[in-house]
């Protein structure tokens, strides 16, 4: 199919057709064949930017014609492997804005890291590119607004890479959960241990590797001589690129919390505490030890990281554990268990769920992503969805960096209540000449 048809369909507001293998669909006078695949860019290649891309051309629906990386040997290195496994030889780009000026790419994978996802994300919808942005969905409260305002004003579809939201564990866990078997929820405890959440080993700051554009990949982030232990992975630990296992494992599991209630506001009232008590003495601004209480309406979560240790409860190093009326369920994104109230020793294995489709939650997010782009149908982790659990997970840091103890948001405003501290955290401050994108 040819470019024209396809900036028609762009141009017409009204997206795509959605086509079933092998078949042809009549569309404003012409014939669309479903050998027509969805092009796409990626910007990010190291690490999850490029599974994405994986992915998305497993579904066998999708094309790769741009990837964008600031790192000379992670850009070449990602395209002799893609070269090598599917014979495909996009256009390489070190500035995803010469990217994004391709007409011909229909979708992009935002696969930064977390500071970079606003300019990226907008920038690709403003082009008229749909998106599919790994989560967090932003590094700051004011970013996911303005994402999720982009995605209305330009009405691209956008899915968050909070994968769990396609698995078949889960949808069969929140079908389970909602259908009263166990009574009243009323609490989810969500906990994430992990040795990378100490951060890394430090190190002495050293010259920019050979084939970097470290300029470029700090971008709206203040300037900094290089450190190998803020780079490539490493960024997580430090608040002007990441916000430590908090949000990138907090938006994963508080958002099981969230969909167990079907809850889309955003949060209340919170209270919590982030201190580093691991005696690791790493490189990292985050805290290793951290704890969140958030008040729903008729329920508690509550959130707990540890940084620099593997193991937890139930012998797993993450989960989310469902207190229910009459029993607790314990998922992981492999299975759950339940654990029957007033029946020691009948459980538990006898009521775990068991994987239906034997596809992933990776691939089943991939190929949801390609159904939406071509239905214009709302993704399985919309943007909405994505934008609401981000905050959450923001709250929780604000709320240890603030050294607040609690916070109460007035949603109207966009303002936390008589905390100055706090409110002053919510739009991030740009540098050196990028701009915070006005939508
Ligand atoms: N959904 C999941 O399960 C999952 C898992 C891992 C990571 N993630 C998310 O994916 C994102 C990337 O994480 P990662 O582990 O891949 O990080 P990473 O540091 O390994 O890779 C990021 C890549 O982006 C590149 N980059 C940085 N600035 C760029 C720019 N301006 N233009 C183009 N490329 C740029 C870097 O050079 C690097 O190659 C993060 O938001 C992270 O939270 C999600």
């Amino acid at each position: 199919m040819g470019v024209t048809r396809r900036s028609f369909l762009k141009a017409s507001g009204l997206g795509y057709l959605a086509l079933e293998a092998g078949s042809a669909v009549a569309w404003a006078g012409s014939t669309i064949s479903t050998n027509d695949r969805i092009r796409v860019g990626v910007i990010g290649c190291r690490n999850k930017g490029y599974n994405v891309l994986r992915e998305i051309l497993r579904t066998g629906r999708a094309v790769c014609l741009g990837m964008c990386d600031v790192d000379d040997e992670v850009l070449q290195r990602r395209a002799a492997e893609l070269k090598k496994d599917t014979g495909q030889s996009p256009k390489l780009y070190v500035d995803f804005r010469k990217m994004l000026e391709n007409p011909e790419i229909d979708a992009v994978i935002v696969g930064s890291p977390d500071h970079w996802h606003c300019l990226h994300a907008v920038y690709a919808m403003e082009a008229g590119k749909d998106v599919y942005v790994e989560k967090p969905l932003a590094n700051s409260i004011h970013e996911c607004n303005l994402i999720a305002a982009a995605a209305a004003r330009y009405g691209r579809v956008v899915q968050v890479g909070q994968q769990q939201r396609s698995g078949d564990v889960w949808n069969g866990l929140m079908d389970y959960l909602k259908s009263g078997a166990l009574g009243g929820l009323r609490r989810v405890n969500c906990w994430a241990n992990f040795a990378y959440g100490a951060g890394a080993p430090k190190v002495p700051d050293s010259a920019v590797p050979e084939g970097v554009d470290f300029r470029l990949w700090l971008g709206p982030a203040p300037d900094r001589t290089f450190n190998a232990s803020r780079f490539h992975g490493n960024w997580r630990h430090f608040w002007d690129y990441g916000g430590g296992l908090m949000t990138d494992w907090g938006v994963h599991l508080l958002d099981m919390a969230l969909w167990a209630k079907e809850v889309t506001h955003e949060p209340t009232k919170v209270t919590g505490f982030g201190m580093n008590l691991s005696g690791l003495d790493r490189a990292r601004e985050t805290y290793d030890t951290q704890s969140v209480l958030y008040q729903m309406d008729d329920f508690l979560i509550q959130w707990q990281q540890n940084g620099g240790i593997e193991r937890g409860p139930y012998g797993k190093s993450y989960g989310v554990e469902y207190v229910c009326d009459k029993g607790t369920v314990v998922a992981d994104r492999e299975d759950w268990t339940l654990y029957v109230e007033g029946k020691e020793g009948e459980t538990e294995q006898a009521y775990a769920f068991k994987r239906r489709s034997g596809r992933s939650d990776m691939e089943l997010h991939a190929n949801n992503f390609i159904d939406c782009v071509l239905s214009r149908d709302k993704p399985n982790c919309s943007v909405g969805l994505g934008r609401n659990v981000a905050l959450y997970a923001h709250f929780g840091n604000l709320l240890a960096r603030t050294a607040s103890g609690s916070l109460e948001w007035n949603a109207s405003r966009q303002q936390f209540l008589s905390n100055a501290a706090a409110n002053s955290l919510i739009v991030p401050e740009y540098h050196r000449g990028w701009k915070l994108p006005v939508v």
